[in-house]
């Protein structure tokens, strides 16, 4: 994929090998995996180049988007989003995470509005969604900024060690993001 999205603030690149380590040193802090879903823990140096030849070969075969969310000031390297695509039925989950320190600041609603641009109005998907454990605040009101709607819980959706939590479905359609837009 040699596609690069940008905001106001962010580039949305693809990954290349030389992210590596700021991956892998992101994704080490718990802070930051407490509320993620599927990241191994602890996650190594090979977990991060796994995680970005999985990024360019989704790209390759148009089942997942996924981006490296840069400062457009300082190409620092603040976090990740993605779409992964079910192509027959044009639909694509969101999911994103920044740095801790980068936290607070907007930056992941600027780049999910992106994104949701990019999935209806280029990838011409139908309907987006996205999940995070019920406690997820932050993670509900960047969905909601984004232009979608809560829609469902699933009770005990989801498993961190011992621990079931519940998770929130927030999802819009492609007629959800045409009545906003005007499209
Ligand atoms: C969730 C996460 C991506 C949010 O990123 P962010 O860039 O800090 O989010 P934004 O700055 O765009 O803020 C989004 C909204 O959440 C609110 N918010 C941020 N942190 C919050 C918190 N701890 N509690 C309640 N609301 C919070 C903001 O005020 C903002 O709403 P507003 O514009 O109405 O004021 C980031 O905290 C993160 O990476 N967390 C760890 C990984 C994760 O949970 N990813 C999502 C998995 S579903």
């Amino acid at each position: 994929m040699t596609t690069t999205l940008e905001t106001e603030r962010l580039l949305l690149r693809p990954f290349t090998m030389g992210d590596r380590d700021d991956l892998h040193h992101i994704l080490s802090d718990p802070q930051v995996t407490a509320t993620l879903l599927d990241v191994p823990e602890p996650f190594t140096l090979s977990d991060a180049a796994d995680w970005i030849r999985y990024a360019q070969d989704g790209a390759v075969n148009g089942s997942l988007y996924a981006f490296a969310m840069v400062a457009k000031h300082d190409a620092v390297l603040l976090g990740w989003i993605d779409l992964e695509i079910d192509s027959e039925h044009r639909r694509g989950d969101m999911a994103y995470w920044l740095g801790q320190p980068y936290w607070g600041r907007g930056f992941a609603s600027e780049a999910a509005r992106r994104m949701v641009r990019f999935g209806f109005e280029t990838l011409d998907l139908n309907r987006i969604s996205a999940q995070c454990i019920a406690s997820n605040i932050a993670s509900a009101r960047v969905m909601q900024k984004a232009g979608m709607r809560y829609e469902a819980a699933l009770r005990h959706g989801t498993r961190k060690g011992e621990q079931f939590y519940d998770l929130h479905i927030y999802g819009m359609t492609r007629a959800d993001y045409g009545e906003e837009h005007g499209t």
